[in-house]
């Protein structure tokens, strides 16, 4: 493990020295087909073509799922890397400073290692099964909020317009409800900022295994808890993540739209 450990930081730094090197310059943003909402730039490109090198070179058997270049299918190995080589991509591309590398590797089904890396803070988040959860080396732990209206929450928004939409009556109730809901714009960040006792709560709607694979088990090995809304056992298909200190997750549960 400790040899996978070091690569994956190995490609999230070396990835988030890229991302940061081309932060404000001049690159080539597009739309993902059929929609005017879901960027991608070269970078994330990029981003992940180092990030592929140099996983297929250490793992050649290992599989990679990865956002922009989807599954890179090699040997029959249990070992699948899922990677979000720029976890950001809106905020990136209009200059908002808030964007990271995600890095996952899950084994027979199991996430047992995540790296999530912003490279502007350069802030490096890492966990592995039952080993706990690290910033740059020192310990985190998730928050001590007992309650919901003592909380500060993180939520984002999918790209298409129905899950924006049902999204915003969650927002609005846990608007009223908590301290406050901020929305960074990157999933991987919001989950290591649960970990790392930076805010209480997070749920979104939609998201895919690259945005939540390093993350989720960030949260859970700095003593969070994941699900889906109703509490049932989180799966990396995303389409609904709710991750909390422990200490709300009922109540967060317990806040039905439109209560
Ligand atoms: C997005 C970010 C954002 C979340 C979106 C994701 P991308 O990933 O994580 O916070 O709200 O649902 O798709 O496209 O920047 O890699
Ligand atoms: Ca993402
Ligand atoms: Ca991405």
């Amino acid at each position: 493990m400790q040899d996978f450990r070091t690569v994956a930081v190995a490609a999230a730094q070396q990835a988030g020295k890229l991302i940061a090197d081309a932060y404000r310059t001049d690159f080539r943003v597009d739309c993902k087909e059929g929609t005017s909402t879901n960027l991608v730039t070269e970078v994330d490109r990029r981003s992940e073509q180092a990030i592929v090198t140099i996983l297929s070179a250490a793992f050649p058997d290992h599989r990679i799922l990865a956002e922009e270049g989807g599954d890179h299918a090699r040997g029959n190995s249990p070992c699948r890397w899922i990677v979000d080589p720029l976890d950001g991509t809106t905020n990136f591309a209009h200059g908002y400073p808030a964007f990271c590398v995600s890095i996952g590797l899950e084994v027979e089904g199991r996430i047992v290692l995540g790296v999530v890396y912003d490279p502007l803070r350069q802030e490096l988040f890492e966990a592995e099964a039952g080993k706990g959860a690290f910033l740059n080396g020192g310990r985190i732990h998730v928050s001590k909020v007992a309650s919901l209206r003592q909380a500060l929450l993180i939520t984002g928004f999918a790209y298409d317009r129905e899950n924006r939409q049902r999204n915003l009556v969650h927002f609005s109730r846990f608007a009223l409800e908590s301290h406050g809901i901020r929305r960074s714009g990157s999933a991987a960040l919001d989950l290591s900022s649960i970990a790392a006792g930076r805010a209480d709560g997070f749920w979104e709607l939609k998201l895919s295994p690259w945005d939540v694979a390093a993350g989720s088990l960030i949260v859970t090995e700095a003593g969070g808890r994941i699900t889906d809304f109703a509490g049932n056992a989180f799966t990396t298909d995303g389409a609904q993540t709710l991750a909390t200190n422990g200490l709300i997750h009922q109540e967060m549960i317990d806040v039905p739209p439109g209560k």
